[in-house]
């Protein structure tokens, strides 16, 4: 039979809660109907529908409903955020800001607005992948239209200072944007207190489906207007044209629900997991860094570089979890992961990463059973490698001259 396997890839997406499930069903079977027909039974429950789940979504983060815009997932709502934004304000200005760990989905519209006659200051984080509120002061200019933060890292699970950073872009009349995919549903979102102004949303990392997502556009003080990257029938207040997935939009409005209900023991439970799995491994582990900010931090993102091991060796050893590691994670490339770079790992120690991601579904046994395969198969590969040797035998390997052929 086959071997049972152990998720903890987790902030890569997650499973649908069976909740979720439930409640989508009826959607694609008996109330099928176009949420835009608005002349018949089929379209009115479609409405209602869609209606209530940009109510369950907004509840989660303190915005109206009718700030809430429905989208395919947070790449398109950041593209939307950003290209809708920079295009909007172009006669304002052609400035914006941003950092060098945030998500492609962020870093590639930038560089695209780059292309086309805009600048943009992509702000360098500290070592623990933290950009402060002063960094953001100083990128400022006159003509600065947006500043874009990812609300928590993806990699490392950092969370900036977004309270500070919203307080800021407000004083100076700037528009904040931010990818909260990590964040939304996880921890404490309040649009209001942090001044907010674009906020994108994720179904698939809340236990919802996949292929549906959602942008907050903020509707007063300041009202933001957005240039649409999609346009057609008008829908979602025009920024945003297309028929709604309204199974997917229904799954995403119970995911949240769920999610807001449940965070303040999740969390606590999810921070106790994720700490016995630091305190396990560093307990019989020599040579191990957490990268990171433990004390801004997501609750169920822990990433751990294990010196002299490849992480993707490491993950062939423990072919039975489910993980991520800092090489070749976006692409088919092998380079390792800019986000640890720009924090200032080196190439050894952002290859040797690896990001275990936990979630709702993940139980106290299978962390202690990931501790245990991880801790053997470290062993294991650092038994084998000549460089460990080396290191025990105190040669430092950064002042070894290779040979190459
Ligand atoms: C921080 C961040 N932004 C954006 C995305 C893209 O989200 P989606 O898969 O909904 O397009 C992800 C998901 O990988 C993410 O982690």
């Amino acid at each position: 039979m086959a071997q049972k396997l152990i998720y903890l890839d987790n902030a890569a997406t997650t499973p649908v809660d069976p909740r979720v499930l439930e409640v989508m069903l009826p959607y694609y079977r008996e109330n099928f109907g176009n949420s835009a027909s608005r002349n018949h039974q089929f379209g009115w429950v479609a409405e209602e529908a869609t209606e209530n789940a940009r109510k369950q979504v907004a509840a989660v983060i303190n915005a109206d409903p009718k700030e809430i815009i429905w989208t395919s997932g947070s790449t398109e709502s950041n593209n939307l955020a950003i290209l809708g934004a920079a295009r909007m304000y172009a006669d304002k200005g052609r400035h914006l800001v941003t950092s060098l760990i945030e998500h492609k989905a962020v870093i590639d519209p930038c560089k695209f607005l780059q292309s086309q006659g805009y600048e943009v200051t992509f702000l360098q984080p500290d070592n623990k992948g933290r950009v402060s509120v002063e960094q953001v002061r100083e990128a400022l200019r006159p003509d600065t239209v947006l500043v874009s933060l990812m609300f928590a890292n993806n990699e490392i699970g950092t969370i900036h200072p977004i309270p500070e950073i919203g307080a800021l872009c407000h004083e100076k009349g700037v528009l904040f944007h931010t990818d909260a995919t990590q964040a939304f549903g996880k921890v404490p979102v309040d649009v209001e207190a942090m001044q907010i102004d674009l906020l994108s949303m994720s179904a698939h990392k809340i236990y919802g489906p996949k292929g549906v997502g959602a942008l907050y556009v903020r509707r007063k003080k300041p009202r933001v207007r957005l240039e649409p990257v999609i346009y057609g029938g008008g829908h979602e207040r025009g920024m945003r044209s297309g028929t709604l997935n309204v199974p997917g939009i229904v799954g995403f409005g119970e995911a949240a629900r769920i999610a807001k209900e449940e965070m303040p023991a999740e969390s606590k439970r999810l921070a106790g997991l994720r700490d016995r799995m630091w305190a396990g491994l560093s307990e019989h582990l020599t040579d191990i860094a957490r990268n990171g900010d433990p004390q801004h931090c997501l609750p169920n993102i822990l990433n751990v570089s294990f010196l002299y091991v490849e992480g993707e060796s490491l993950m062939m050893g423990f072919s039975d979890i489910a993980v991520s590691s800092g090489s070749a994670c976006t692409s088919a490339s092998l380079e390792p992961s800019y986000v640890l770079k720009n924090i200032g790992l080196g190439d050894d120690l952002a290859h040797s990463s690896i990001r275990f991601s936990l979630g709702r579904f993940t139980t106290t046994e299978e962390v202690d059973y990931t501790i245990k395969s991880v801790v053997r198969t470290v062993n294991h590969l650092r038994a084998m490698s000549p460089l460990y040797e080396m290191a025990q035998a105190g040669i430092d390997l950064s002042k070894v001259e290779w040979q190459h052929h």
